[in-house]
């Protein structure tokens, strides 16, 4: 009868185990919650977000989808002191914040999860897959990346602009649970787990040092980058990354990455890029994991990369102008 219990109790703890709990709730994050929660399996099970104050509370999360209909969706949010007990049966940590906050942020977190948590990291840029290692403790560890477009109409109300591809998979081992994963790829709009992510994340950066910093500078919407007077500034920018991955032991090819990042120019055309909107509204960028990056990395190599330089530098430029 001790086994019985045993069993029980384990079975017990396999059910509850299966909880997803989600760092950031940016427009990204919330998009993630909504189609995590509206998925036809298991809804709102064991979903919420981390919060920063002091008390939990059921917020109405709204979301309005492509096809423009509104769902609201009831999100609990863990309060500073109910982490102990919310957080004790969290399988996966999805982190949503911005690059520059999934540091500090993943730190406060990490000692209120169990030690068999999975971390996905889910934002635009590359770096902090490198720097949060030391802190995982033997905990897991899978990133993504996603061009879902999603914009933030209010604090707790995000609209889906576009539908795009995520791709997610493991960075460190141990690998992340196969319900949870499989609970992600059916949830998530054209999601797809590669075993190897590496390679599309420097693929996604190579979108990113082209058309971020250039419609910040430009103060422009993305489609403007079409235009031949920024041909050599893209092009160069997307070398130098492919040097740099080169030395890092990533062969990315040139042509297809061009060719993605005009793709990605036209089909939103329209849109302003997410660094353009953080400058527009003097928000922190995301220049130092975006072409703060391969700057890291070039020096780490010796490698020349003047072109992501100079983008960086008037990145920063634009930040020192806020007047707030
Ligand atoms: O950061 C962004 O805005 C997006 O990653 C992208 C793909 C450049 C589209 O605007």
């Amino acid at each position: 009868s001790n086994k019985q219990l045993g069993s029980k109790q384990l079975n017990g703890k396999q059910l509850s185990a299966s909880q997803i709990a989600i760092l950031g709730a940016g427009a990204i994050g919330q998009l993630i919650y909504h189609q995590l929660a509206n998925a036809k399996q298991q809804p709102h099970v064991g979903l919420s977000f981390i919060g920063r104050k002091i008390q939990s509370k059921v917020v109405p999360f709204r979301f309005t989808r492509l096809d423009g209909q509104v769902v609201t969706s009831n999100a609990k949010v863990i309060g500073l002191e109910d982490y102990a007990k919310e957080l004790a049966n969290t399988a996966l940590l999805i982190v949503s914040v911005k690059a520059h906050q999934v540091k500090p942020a993943l730190a406060a977190v990490l000692p209120h999860l169990p030690g068999n948590t999975h971390i996905l990291l889910l934002h635009n840029g590359m770096g902090p897959h490198l720097e949060v290692q030391p802190y995982l403790a033997g905990r897991g560890l899978s990133l993504g990346t996603t061009s879902q477009g999603a914009l933030r109409l209010d604090k707790y109300h995000v609209k889906q602009t576009g539908s795009g591809l995520t791709q997610l998979g493991p960075f460190i081992a141990p690998q992340l649970d196969d319900n949870i994963r499989e609970r992600l790829l059916s949830s998530i709009d054209q999601s797809t787990w590669y075993a190897d992510i590496l390679p599309l994340l420097w693929q996604k950066l190579a979108i990113n040092v082209a058309i971020n910093p250039l419609t910040a500078i430009h103060d422009c919407p993305n489609g403007e980058l079409a235009k031949p007077q920024y041909r050599n500034a893209i092009n160069n920018a997307v070398s130098e990354l492919i040097k740099v991955a080169a030395a890092d032991g990533l062969t990315l090819d040139k042509a297809l990455l061009i060719e993605r990042v005009y793709q990605v120019i036209e089909l939103t055309a329209q849109n302003f890029s997410s660094m353009h909107q953080d400058v527009y509204h003097q928000r922190q960028t995301e220049i130092d994991a975006i072409n703060g990056f391969v700057l890291k990395r070039a020096m780490v190599h010796h490698i020349p990369a003047p072109v992501n330089q100079s983008l960086a530098q008037q990145i920063t430029q634009l930040e020192a102008k806020y007047t707030r």
